[in-house]
């Protein structure tokens, strides 16, 4: 399979949703426009969209589903809201303290501190607004809790939040490399395994099923976050989107400082490939899922 083609063709699917379910700065809600406008921002700036395409890409790998599927979407657009917020408070002077994201200015440099900190408290709720509005989706009430506890549990403090405090709390720090190992696990890994997860349970995935799909997440998530940090140190700012070099900087804790380039771009390898293997008991259905291991890999921001 073409993957660019794919991911241009899934991307636009995401965009369009996203116009969908996002809140909008209309008349309706004219009282809180330049919040909106802030949220909008960011969410808007571009992105690969990775963790909605892995959440639709899971689903299609469980079984036959429309395309696009419907019943996904919404939770595809909460993921993708979850994870900009995620960015915004990212970029905050008082975490990493960076000015450009997807290219453009950071939420804070245009909206001030206080403006970024609420569009992402923003994003993170309307991503639970989003996930229990029944809307005319067919999920059940079960899958649909089952899908809201395990998106909540990946994003917050034993998850992306708890990865986050740790990835602050270790800046210019000397710690042993399972420690590292539980940062990139928790501020990155989980959201994405919460992604592929959600979309499988969503279309109907069997416990060895969801098993299985939880180890693929688990290998691709560490293999992005290796990934992030071998481009921050061999990346330009230009092609990135993001401040190049900034980790080394900020004294953050990633894998080429503890190995070296060579050893981490084998260590993403070997991520990638335990993925494929754990992919061993699905058919071609699950063909975007191997094409987007192998992306995740070669991808160049
Ligand atoms: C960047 O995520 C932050 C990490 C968790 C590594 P992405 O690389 O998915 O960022 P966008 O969404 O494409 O901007
Ligand atoms: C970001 O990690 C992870 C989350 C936002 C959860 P980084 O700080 O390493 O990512 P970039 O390089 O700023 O995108
Ligand atoms: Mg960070
Ligand atoms: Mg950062």
């Amino acid at each position: 399979m073409e993957i660019k083609t794919y991911l241009n063709k899934q991307r636009l699917v995401i965009e369009d949703a996203l116009q969908q379910y996002m809140l909008k700065t209309d008349m309706e809600h004219v009282a809180f426009a330049h919040h909106i406008e802030a949220m909008r921002y960011s969410l808007f700036a571009g992105g690969k969209r990775i963790r909605p395409i892995l959440c639709l890409a899971a689903g299609q790998a469980i079984g036959k589903r429309p395309d696009p599927d419907t019943d996904l979407l919404p939770i595809a657009c909460a993921l993708e809201c979850i994870h900009t917020y995620s960015l915004i408070h990212d970029d905050l002077p008082a975490m990493d303290n960076d000015d450009l994201r997807r290219g453009k200015p950071t939420n804070h440099t245009l909206f001030g501190e206080a403006g970024a900190i609420l569009a992402g408290d923003g994003l993170l709720t309307w991503t639970f607004d989003l996930l229990s509005n029944n809307g005319q989706n067919t999920l059940s009430p079960g899958q649909q809790l089952k899908i809201i506890h395990l998106i909540a549990r990946a994003a917050g403090s034993l998850g992306m939040v708890g990865g986050q405090a740790l990835d602050i709390d270790n800046e210019n720090k000397e710690f042993p490399f399972e420690t590292l190992r539980v940062i990139h696990r928790s501020k990155t890994g989980a959201l994405i395994t919460a992604s592929i997860l959600a979309g499988a349970i969503a279309a109907g995935a069997d416990q060895t099923q969801q098993e299985a799909l939880s180890r693929y997440g688990e290998q691709i998530g560490l293999a992005f976050q290796i990934v992030d940090d071998l481009l921050n140190v061999t990346g330009t700012t230009e092609q990135l989107g993001k401040t190049a070099g900034s980790d080394a900087t900020r004294g953050k804790a990633t894998y080429p400082a503890f190995f070296g380039i060579d050893a981490t771009r084998q260590k993403a390898r070997t991520a990638v490939e335990e993925a494929q293997k754990a992919l061993g008991l699905f058919d071609e259905k699950a063909d975007p899922l191997r094409a987007i291991a192998q992306y995740i890999h070669t991808r160049s921001h």
